[in-house]
């Protein structure tokens, strides 16, 4: 049996409840596909960054590079200010690896009740760039504490990061129903968003099939509350995929069941699978928060790792628990994590 070495940061939060009982169900799936996951468990986040000053060792990356892919679950912490706990781990897994795509899939599941009125199905992908753009490091802050006190962001878009997010978007939409939107805002943005939309679309015209449409993001937006039906794949920039994929989240039900994936495409660094939300410490300890999004994100790693038929597996399970009633409270049910994790599971067994 082939094992996968996975290494696992709980992190913070509802981690520790939500990545446990993902680990059950993909394992049960794995176990079902003749494969197994080797789970490299790492203590890093919040807790450690108490303890050591940093939220991972000195060396924690090429611990990392050592594994086939890295499965996590959320760092932040009410105490500890979010610069330190995202760019203390999660940034610099992302940058050092070349996750330059993050996606994810956006789809109304069964049994999940929308905030919407509509019942058109909603089925959606979001592709964000995830090295570089509006999250970059160029900038600074001075005379901090005085009235004259300023601080400026620098937004970094190269040819080389745009062409290839666009193409890697332009290929999923090419396996779908071939619609490509690109979330812009060059009325407004005049340097970075006319560049993005000239490389985005001189980029996609070689991609046979696929139809490029540019939406000004805050329109864009709106129309993904009232159209959601609309969209097939959307290609945006760190900042904008970053807030259309929670609002598309909340739009299908709950960000408890939004999952994503930080992709090294060409495959020379591991990827690593988180869901959308973060920590949650508003309902951490509770054991009330909803598994699906790490759950889901499990399919989109056993999708990475050239096992279709085990991810396609795991989401028929998840899509049949919430079907079949068994649901956490953000989505309208009563069912603990444990418990929803335990009905996936056992539709994991009643599928194979
Ligand atoms: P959040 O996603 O943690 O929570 C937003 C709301 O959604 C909360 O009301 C929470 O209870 C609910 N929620 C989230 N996940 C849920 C689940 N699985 N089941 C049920 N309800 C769920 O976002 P928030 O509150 O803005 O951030 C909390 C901390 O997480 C911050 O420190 C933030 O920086 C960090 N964060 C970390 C991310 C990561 O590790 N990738 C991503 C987003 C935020
Ligand atoms: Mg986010």
């Amino acid at each position: 049996m082939s094992a996968r070495r996975i290494a696992v940061i709980a992190g913070d939060g509802i981690g520790p409840e939500v990545v446990p009982a993902a680990i059950g169900c993909l394992d049960a799936v794995a176990a079902a596909h003749g494969f197994s996951l080797d789970w490299t468990e790492l203590p890093w986040g919040s807790a450690y960054y108490r303890a050591h000053g940093r939220m991972m060792p000195l060396d924690g990356l090429d611990t990392l590079a050592g594994h086939d892919a890295v499965f996590l679950g959320a760092v932040g912490d009410p105490g500890i200010p979010d610069v330190e706990t995202l760019w203390g781990l999660l940034i610099p897994i992302r940058r050092r690896f070349d996750q330059y795509v993050n996606l994810r899939p956006v789809r109304r599941l069964p049994g999940v009740r929308s905030p919407l009125a509509g019942t058109e199905p909603i089925d959606l992908v979001i592709v964000r760039e995830n090295t570089e753009g509006e999250y970059s490091e160029v900038g600074g802050r001075v005379y901090r504490g005085r009235p004259e006190e300023l601080a400026v962001q620098e937004a970094v878009f190269t040819r080389h990061g745009v062409t290839r997010v666009a193409a890697y978007a332009a290929e999923v939409a090419a396996g779908r129903r071939g619609e490509l939107t690109s979330a812009t805002k060059s009325n407004g943005i005049v340097h970075t968003m006319p560049f993005w939309d000239e490389v985005v679309r001189d980029t996609v015209a070689g991609a046979g099939g696929v139809r490029l449409r540019s939406e000004l993001i805050d329109a864009l937006a709106a129309s993904l509350v009232l159209h959601p039906e609309r969209y097939d794949v959307i290609v945006a920039s760190n900042l904008f995929g970053d807030i259309l994929s929670d609002l598309a989240g909340a739009v299908t039900g709950s960000i408890g069941c939004a999952p994503s994936a930080n992709l090294n495409p060409p495959g020379r660094h591991p990827s690593m699978f988180e869901p959308v939300h973060g920590s949650a410490p508003d309902i951490a300890g509770q054991g009330v928060a909803n598994p699906i999004g790490q759950i889901w994100s499990g399919a989109l790693m056993f999708d990475a790792l050239g096992e279709p038929a085990a991810a396609r597996h795991l989401v028929a399970a998840f899509e049949a628990a919430l079907d079949g009633g068994v649901r956490t409270r953000d989505v309208g049910g009563t069912a603990t994590t444990t418990e929803m994790a335990d009905a996936v599971r056992a539709h994991i067994g009643a599928l194979t």
